[in-house]
């Protein structure tokens, strides 16, 4: 252990259990190839300026792109012994290529390679992210078109309220992971920011040229102070708040997902491959895809507050501390993956129960308020007509009607505005497409949405 690449000061090896304590590469070695990128456009850049020799930066480039092409075919092995995935790749270059080897680390430090290793690696696993929730958009933009005239109770309160399309209603999840997906695009942009050449806090005395590494890494920008540059993990928490929003979203759903199985409900029913059944009750068929992720949903949040946490006692710049970023947002961006994934599969391969839905759709007097609406439309004032038709709820419960097959007679016992016409005034499907307004049920407005989000996926796809 005396071998340390900074161990110039130390004397004394280190402790075991202190180097186990100290090391991140059980984790960081996923970044591997990023902490390659980056080093060899660090080099690149060294060899351009002259601050190192051509030759020797090329030769250091060439040996750094087998070493990334060695991890991936498996032909080199991570050594889990070393510090992190810093020290094992900058060891293994200098392993094969000796002196010149230790030549890359002019004008850096693991303080701003880390920072640009999170910061490559987030870029990339944001945008797998935003494939997810866009597969996920198109598979309820289908299910929706699907559904456009299948009525269903909206409720409040978990109560009964007025009746909606289950398009309409799987809709409002659209929104939601629009948004998801707008919010991913602002970490993204302030994630795309290069910190390199920040060096351990103070920059350095070699004239670098930062922004060509920024352009050689794909970078649209350049940190602009290196105390920021080392000790700035705003990026990962954004990121963290942006999936936990994303997840509180699939939480909702699959609560409604595991409702609308049970079968009080029985609005809906699973894929046999995307739900489980029970050890010992034969009958069962339980939504846990739907659970899990309502249940992962609470440990991205931990990641969270993990982050905030860890950051908010944290002098300039960098602090030790700061390594425990990686596992937090590792595990959030992995379950939210997968959420994503599973759930959109879910959803997808779901038996919605159009019968079902309309069954209990009628019996809630949902139509009451457009029976009301009938009779304001025939000229009584609206309060009247709202207490004629509770009189109305009350006679049909007593007598067990409902409003679509109370006899005329007894309609216009209460009022004699009533005529044949009621019968299409409280048809549920009439109900919900008069609710014209832009961005409600009805038929138009429910294919304008669908449409919105084609046209979204599309402009993100060719942008
Ligand atoms: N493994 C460290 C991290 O993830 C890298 C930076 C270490 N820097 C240092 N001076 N010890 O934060």
């Amino acid at each position: 252990m005396a071998d340390k690449m900074w161990s110039g000061r130390s004397k004394k090896a280190l402790d075991s259990r202190v180097n186990d304590f100290n090391s991140s590469i059980s984790f960081d070695w996923r970044m591997y190839a990023w902490d390659i990128a980056g080093s060899i456009a660090h080099a690149t850049m060294l060899g351009e300026q002259g601050i190192i020799a051509k030759t020797e930066a090329d030769k250091i480039v060439a040996e750094l792109e087998k070493i990334r092409e060695d991890i991936a075919s498996g032909a080199l092995q991570i050594d889990f012994e070393a510090e992190d995935i810093h020290m094992f790749v900058e060891a293994e270059l200098t392993k094969r290529i000796g002196e010149t080897g230790k030549r890359l680390h002019t004008a850096r430090s693991r303080n701003d390679q880390v920072a640009l290793d999170i910061r490559l690696y987030l870029r990339e696993e944001i945008r797998l992210v935003q494939e997810l929730i866009a597969n996920l958009l198109a598979a309820i933009a289908d299910k929706a078109s699907d559904n456009i005239r299948t009525v269903m109770p909206g409720f409040t309160h978990l109560q009964h309220g007025q009746p909606v399309t289950f398009a309409h209603y799987i809709l409002a999840y659209a929104q939601m992971l629009r948004r998801d997906m707008e919010r991913l695009d602002d970490v993204y942009m302030r994630t795309d920011c290069m910190p390199l050449g920040s060096c351990a806090l103070a920059a350095t005395t070699y004239p670098l040229n930062r922004h060509r590494v920024a352009e050689l890494l794909g970078f649209s920008a350049v940190t602009e102070n290196s105390m920021d540059g080392v000790s700035d993990r705003d990026f990962v928490i954004e990121l963290a708040s942006a999936l936990s929003i994303l997840m509180m979203h699939l939480s909702r759903f699959s609560e409604e997902i595991i409702l609308w199985c049970s079968s009080e409900f029985a609005f809906i029913e699973l894929d046999d491959a995307f739900s489980t059944g029970s050890s010992i009750m034969p009958q069962k068929k339980n939504p846990d895809i739907a659970e899990l992720v309502r249940g992962k949903t609470g440990r991205v949040y931990g990641d969270l507050t993990t982050l905030l946490t860890m950051m908010k006692n944290l002098p300039l710049a960098y602090n030790k501390d700061m390594q425990e970023d990686k596992e937090a947002i590792f595990d959030a961006i992995d379950n939210t993956k997968l959420c994503l994934e599973l759930f959109t599969k879910m959803l997808d391969t779901a038996v919605v129960r159009a019968d079902a839905m309309l069954e209990v759709a009628k019996k809630g007097f949902m139509n009451a308020t457009d029976c009301a609406d009938y009779l304001v439309r025939k000229g009584m004032a609206f309060r009247d007509a709202y207490k004629i038709t509770g009189q109305l709820v009350a006679y049909c419960i007593e007598n067990h009607y409902i409003f679509e097959t109370l006899p005329l007679e007894a309609y216009q016992s209460y009022s004699p505005l009533f005529d044949e016409g009621i019968y299409a005034a409280v048809d549920l499907i009439h109900c919900v497409n008069e609710r014209k307004v832009y961005g409600g049920p009805s038929e138009e407005s429910v294919l304008r949405q669908i449409d919105g989000i084609h046209q979204f996926l599309n402009d993100r796809e060719h942008a």
